[in-house]
């Protein structure tokens, strides 16, 4: 724990807190000291991350920890001379609304947790300003800092330098929002994305790009109502959405007497829906209605021989984590929120939820597999979790995730990452080894050391994430805890 001196008092702060409150320390593209191991051969592309790295002005804490402004990493694997040589660059999104507040020293704007900090009868179309804090896309040219609030920003793929509101070619009209959860077929790199248009009448937004951001078929699809749709999954033919039961307060939140994150509300009592989307028409063939969770992320689907259909997620029993996430911000967590990561089972002919099935029954969350398995089946699926042996509830509340673990469908074991105490691993993303067929590569996670207040990227080979990493290079600064990423083939 870190002390910090409060007017009366003395408050204790996680290890994390950090890498969460303190501003972004951007850095030009530099190149990385190897601390131990060496660099694999095959090991060549991109590595982009994005998450909040600006979550305090003049002494105010934003609403959510999903309001601060985005940053984005780029590690770039290459070579120097004969050797495999790392650079990295870290970059503020330079969003309008960024620069206006930097200009200002203070918060102007509201956003998914907060309400503009001025009377509401001046707040004007609810102020919202894009964080681009959520993942990232490469796409064509350009690389996609997203949030599911609003338009992606365009960033220079080598120096993060930020190009401005991308339209993608006009497929996106003024108002739509483009969610940070788009998934990408292998086999064809058709790029899926959507969006929800809230108000009287809410859509769900439906988009299909090829693989160079060209648009295929774009799609608005009625909706009961607005839920917080996240992330989405493909599952061989279908294109899966889960909506939990959370309604929106419509009038407090047009009023602008509420930010977005307090106008939800959980109603335990209703079913989660679920609709499935025929992928190449882009209309909706099924809805199910299932029992009532909720869901950040997916991990993966498939159809089965059968033409059922298994999708996994971390699936939370009620909506407390947006509580959690809420605290974060703040650095003082006391609400807790636990996701066990499951498998469910969709009939789509007979439009029934035919059950689950518990997968790991630890709290985690950001469950990926490799690119070259979306939409199939897959054996292996990465979490970020907790360290084993760390265990009390009590504790988790106050904790970011310790650890990355790997999930093998075919066996059910659990292989952990070994990774100190104190240490804070980011979402771990499989990259393909180009040698092998795909699924197996190296794992990648930047690590913020809580300790010494680091930052540094390590390394693993997929099928050994229990062994001392192969590679460690240490960043110029630390880089802000963050939310997705993404990576780029040279
Ligand atoms: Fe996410």
């Amino acid at each position: 724990m870190v002390a910090s001196p409060d007017r009366e008092q003395v408050t204790t702060y996680p290890q994390w807190w950090p890498a969460v409150q303190r501003p972004a320390i951007e850095f030009a593209p530099t190149p990385l000291r190897l601390i131990a191991g060496a660099l694999p051969e095959g090991l060549q592309g991109t590595l982009y991350r994005n998450g909040p790295g600006r979550m305090e002005r003049s002494g105010q804490s934003t609403g959510h920890w999903f309001d601060g402004d985005g940053a984005v990493l780029a590690v770039r694997f290459g070579r120097s001379g004969d050797r495999p040589q790392a650079t990295a660059t870290y970059r503020m999104v330079q969003t309008a609304g960024y620069q206006a507040e930097e200009a200002a020293d203070r918060w102007l704007f509201a956003n998914y947790g907060q309400l503009a900090p001025k009377p509401w009868w001046e707040r004007v179309g609810r102020d919202l300003k894009n964080a681009a804090n959520t993942s990232v896309l490469a796409l064509g040219d350009r690389l996609l800092a997203l949030w599911e609030g609003g338009w992606p920003h365009a960033m220079d793929l080598d120096d993060l330098s930020t190009i401005g509101l991308d339209s993608l070619g006009g497929a996106l009209q003024p108002g739509e929002t483009f969610a940070a959860h788009y998934k990408i077929d292998p086999q064809t790199g058709e790029v899926y994305n959507f969006g929800i248009l809230p108000g009287p009448q809410p859509k769900l937004m439906l988009w299909r790009f090829d693989r160079t951001g060209k648009l295929q078929r774009k799609r608005a699809l009625k909706i009961p109502s607005v839920s917080l749709i996240h992330d989405c999954v493909l599952a061989g033919r279908y294109w899966v959405f889960c909506a939990p039961p959370i309604a929106l307060d419509l009038l407090p939140a047009l009023l602008n007497v509420q930010c977005f994150s307090d106008a939800l509300r959980w109603q335990a009592d209703r079913p989660t829906q679920i609709w499935l989307i025929d992928r190449d028409s882009l209309e909706r063939v099924a809805t199910i209605e299932a029992p009532a969770w909720f869901q950040w992320h997916f991990g993966n689907g498939w159809e089965n021989p059968d033409g059922t259909l298994s999708i996994t997620l971390a699936r939370y029993w009620d909506f407390a984590t947006n509580q959690h996430l809420k605290e974060v911000a703040r650095g003082q967590i006391t609400t807790p929120a636990q996701a066990q990561f499951v498998e469910i089972h969709l009939d789509p002919q007979g439009q029934r939820f035919l059950g689950d099935r518990l997968l790991f029954d630890r709290h985690c969350d950001f469950p990926t597999v490799a690119a070259s398995e979306v939409g199939q089946p897959s054996r292996y699926s990465y979490l970020s979790t907790h360290r084993p042996g760390f265990d009390d509830p009590e504790q988790f509340k106050q904790e970011q995730f310790g650890t990355i673990a790997r999930h093998d469908a075919q066996t059910g074991q659990i292989t952990y990452a070994a990774i100190p105490e104190g240490c804070y691993p980011s979402e771990p993303l499989l990259v393909p080894d180009p040698a092998g067929d795909g699924r197996s590569g190296w794992i990648l996670s930047v690590i913020y050391d809580g300790r010494s207040d680091q930052g540094e990227v390590w390394i693993w080979p997929s099928d050994r994430l229990e062994a001392d990493p192969i590679a460690r290079l240490a960043l110029p600064h630390p880089v802000n805890l963050g939310f997705h990423g993404t990576w780029v083939p040279a």
